[in-house]
């Protein structure tokens, strides 16, 4: 196990490049199944899920070989069941479902794990490969899926992004055409459809709530750069709002960000962007008043960070979780550091005072995050345990603030 301890009240100086988007990357290593030819994505950042993701399409016959700058998927003859160690480590596993599915007739796959933030289902992704025709079980902690699909469309009851990307991956080899109504708009959608449409896909209209899918007979590889990760560019804005300083992101795609940027602007940060670079300065200095949702939404990653940037800064705060039931248990956390934090259902009043470095511990991975960032902005030093979890979606936190001046060292317990 391993743990951050971090030295609160430094301020925050220089640049840090945002890494590849995590949510991004684990559909498109999915997509590789569809064919035979490699696919090649630049720069895959260095997180435990994306390894996990590799051993679960290695369990499954796939060829990952990820090298200094690149990882290449070939998927010749896949076949087999992954691990049920790796599948439930990550929810977004069940994203190979739909793609091995399509490409050789079934697939198997433990029910997925994941953040403990709730009861997150996956019915909305088995009904729809089932109304394409495929005979779908769940038995004894499994999914099996079989048979040849047909193209439809398919009304999805809350636009779930990890359906919108299965439902659109199988869709690619499916016969004839399949429209996805209600769809997830979020960025990494459009990045997937783009990637399906690089490696010989037919994909329209992703980005809107109607994706249109029109099959083809075979998919080939394609080298694929992938979007900068919005949820960690979103999590050193916070960062730099507990410290305060001034910081320039470097890889950001600042429209897909407009809502944490308009949000961290009313807390008192002043937020400018130039290409693919974002200028920010200031400290957090007013209360925020915010609901999660769907893209264009504010988003449910970066609810935790936000609670501690709220929680340090004056006033009362209110934060709405529309999107997951229970993802609010770094409340508690947050707690041991002075927080002030009122919780009633869905709701967070947060009455903002000064935050005092205490030790506490990552029940998840943004959970861990917003810890991190509490412990910027607290007096003394705090010392975060399970920061392994927040390996699974931050590629070397610890050093990107370190660089820009904060106090942050890792260390790693006997059991890790
Ligand atoms: C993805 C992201 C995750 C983010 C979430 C919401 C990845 C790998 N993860 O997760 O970081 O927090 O989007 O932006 O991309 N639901 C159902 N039935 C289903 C599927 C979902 O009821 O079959 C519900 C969930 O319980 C949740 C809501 O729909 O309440 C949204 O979930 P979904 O959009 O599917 O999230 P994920 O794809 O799991």
């Amino acid at each position: 196990m391993a743990a951050f301890h971090i030295e609160g009240e430094n301020k925050l100086n220089g640049e840090a490049r945002v890494s590849a988007a995590k949510n991004a990357v684990l559909p498109v290593m999915a997509a590789a199944l569809l064919t035979a030819e490699p696919v090649t994505i630049e720069r895959p950042p260095r997180l435990s899920d994306v390894s996990h993701m590799a051993g679960i399409l290695r369990d499954m016959g796939c060829q990952v070989e990820w090298g200094e700058r690149q990882m290449r998927i070939t998927a010749s003859n896949p076949g087999g069941c992954p691990k049920q160690a790796d599948v439930r480590a990550l929810r977004a596993s069940i994203l190979v479902l739909g793609p091995m599915l399509a490409r050789t007739g079934s697939a198997e796959v433990a029910l997925p794990g994941g953040c403990a933030i709730g009861n997150r289902p996956i019915d909305l992704h088995i009904k729809g490969l089932a109304q394409m025709g495929a005979q779908v079980e769940c038995e004894a902690g499994r999914v099996t899926a079989r048979g040849r699909l047909q193209g439809c469309s398919i009304f999805l009851d809350l636009p779930s992004v990890g359906a919108t990307e299965n439902l659109m991956m199988a869709a690619c080899l499916a016969k004839d055409v399949t429209r996805i109504e209600n769809a997830a708009r979020e960025p990494e959608v459009v990045e997937l459809a783009r990637c399906l449409n690089r490696m010989g896909g037919k994909v329209r209209g992703a980005g809107s709530s109607r994706v249109e899918i029109e099959g083809v007979p075979a998919l080939h590889g394609a080298d694929l750069k992938i979007i900068p990760d919005r949820i960690e560019a979103g999590t050193l804005l916070c960062a730099l709002g507990a410290a305060g300083g001034e910081i320039v992101l470097k890889n950001v795609y600042a429209p897909a960000l407009s809502a944490v940027i308009e949000k961290l602007g009313q807390m008192g940060l002043s937020i400018r962007s130039e290409r693919s670079r974002l200028m920010a300065s200031g400290k957090v200095s007013r209360p925020v008043q915010l609901s999660t949702g769907a893209f264009p939404g504010f988003p449910t990653d970066l609810q935790a960070p936000m609670m501690a940037l709220a929680a340090m800064s004056p006033g009362d705060s209110l934060l709405v979780e529309s999107v997951f039931e229970n993802r609010f248990m770094h409340a508690q956390e947050l707690t041991r550091m002075g927080a002030n934090i009122h919780i009633e259902g869905r709701s967070a009043l947060v009455k903002g005072g000064a935050l005092a470095g205490a030790e506490v511990c990552a029940t998840d991975l943004r959970a861990g995050a917003a810890l991190v960032v509490a412990a910027l902005g607290a007096r003394g030093e705090s010392v975060v345990e399970r920061a392994e979890l927040i390996d699974r979606g931050y590629e070397g936190l610890e050093k990107k603030l370190g660089r820009m001046g904060a106090k942050v060292t890792r260390t790693q317990s006997a059991e890790g």
